[in-house]
Parts: C-alpha cells; structure tokens; sequence
C-alpha cells in the first residue's frame, strides 16, 4: 500500500470537474497533506476530474447511480468500493448525490463534505446563488462531517469571503473556491490527526491547520 497506512487512504467521490479533488491530490502530491488518494470514484462517466486522476495514475471508478433497485443498494456498492480499497476517511468534492444511511453507517464520523457558503447558512444547491440573493455581505466555505441531515454534520473548517456589490454567481464562486482548495486540504489534515472530539454537534480539534 505504498507505505501510507490504511488510516490515511482517502476516498473521493466526485460528479464534475474535480478542482477540490485536484487540490487534494496537489496536497497530498507536495507533502502537505500526509494522506494517499487511494481511488477516486464518479457516478458520472463524463466527469472531467476523473481524467485528473487518471492523469496522475490513481485509481478511478465510474459507478453510475441509475439502475439500483434503491439509494442503500447504490451506497453499498460504493462503501464495498471504498472499503475494498482500504479508505478511512471519504471526502465528497463535488459529488451531487445525497448521501444515505448505508454509506453514512459503514464510515461513521468518516465523510467529509465541502459546500460553498458558511453553513448554516445556505444548505443545498446554488449556495452562491442563495448568498447573492439573500443579499449577505459575507458568505464563504465550510467543510463539514456528512451526517443524515443535509449540509448539517459538524463544521470542521470554514472560512469567510466577502460578497462584493457588482459579484455574479460566476465571479463569487470563483472566489469561494479559491478558499475551498485552500482548507479542504487543512480540514482532512484536521480530521485524520484523530485529535479531536465531537461535542455535540462541534468538531472540537486540538490541533491549528
Ligand atoms: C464546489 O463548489 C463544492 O463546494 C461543491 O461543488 C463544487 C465542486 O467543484 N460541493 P469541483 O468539482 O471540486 O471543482
């Protein structure tokens, strides 16, 4: 297993293009993150993130979502996946599907999630949209444990970014990710430290990114 150990094989699950997947493999590549990408799964055959992986010689999976009987088959298929690969921790970058019990179940407080606004506020699609909308002055990125509840699980990191008063979706969004590929490597580093403990619902981490 090329001498990182089973607790530091990452799983990441994408649907597009994979900016956050290419920042934890940079990560991971330069020595920032003392974690492997064991293999990366789409459920989209034409996600272009996958050619980044495969670019970079790791392992890549199309499992396509449609033709299960349910969402638990689907998601047990997956977690056997992960688990086959020996992933500890799953980090879902982009990956546009609800995640359900059975996954939630085999890799318990062992799925991160990165989402486009400072959670609570803005769950679901088009966080940037929400924002502007909403007219907050301040929306940014968290990165949280998935739980069964939407966006909800535990923040591990977020960081701000203001919203501008000419912004689009398109011109906020690029600035949010800019943070998004800068603390999803930080928060995976956080998470696999194993200093921390939940209180009830906060991450609370002994260590600074
Ligand atoms: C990101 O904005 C992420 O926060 C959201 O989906 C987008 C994925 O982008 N969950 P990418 O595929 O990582 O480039």
């Amino acid at each position: 297993m090329n001498g990182t150990s089973d607790a530091r094989r990452l799983g990441i699950l994408i649907s597009g293009r994979g900016s956050n997947l290419h920042a934890l493999m940079d990560a991971s590549a330069h020595g920032k993150l003392d974690a492997r990408i064991a293999v990366v799964i789409s459920n989209r055959a034409d996600a272009s993130g996958l050619d980044r992986a495969r670019d970079a010689g790791i392992a890549t999976i199309v499992l396509d979502h449609r033709g299960w009987a349910s969402r638990d088959e689907y998601d047990l298929a997956l977690a056997r996946e992960l688990k086959h690969r020996g992933v500890a921790l799953v980090c879902l970058a982009g990956f546009m599907r609800l995640v359900g019990p059975a996954l939630i179940e085999a890799f318990p407080n062992a799925i991160l999630n990165i989402h486009p606004s400072l959670l609570p506020s803005f769950p679901g699609l088009n966080a940037q949209r929400q924002a502007l909308e909403r007219g907050v002055k301040i929306t940014g990125a968290t990165v949280h444990l998935v739980t069964g509840e939407l966006d909800g699980g535990p923040i591990v990191l977020q960081s701000p970014v203001s919203v501008l008063d000419d912004d689009t979706v398109d011109s906020l969004s690029a600035r949010i990710l800019i943070e998004e590929h800068r603390i999803y490597p930080d928060a995976v580093r956080a998470v696999l430290s194993e200093s921390w403990r939940l209180d009830g619902r906060r991450f609370v981490g002994s260590e600074e990114p």
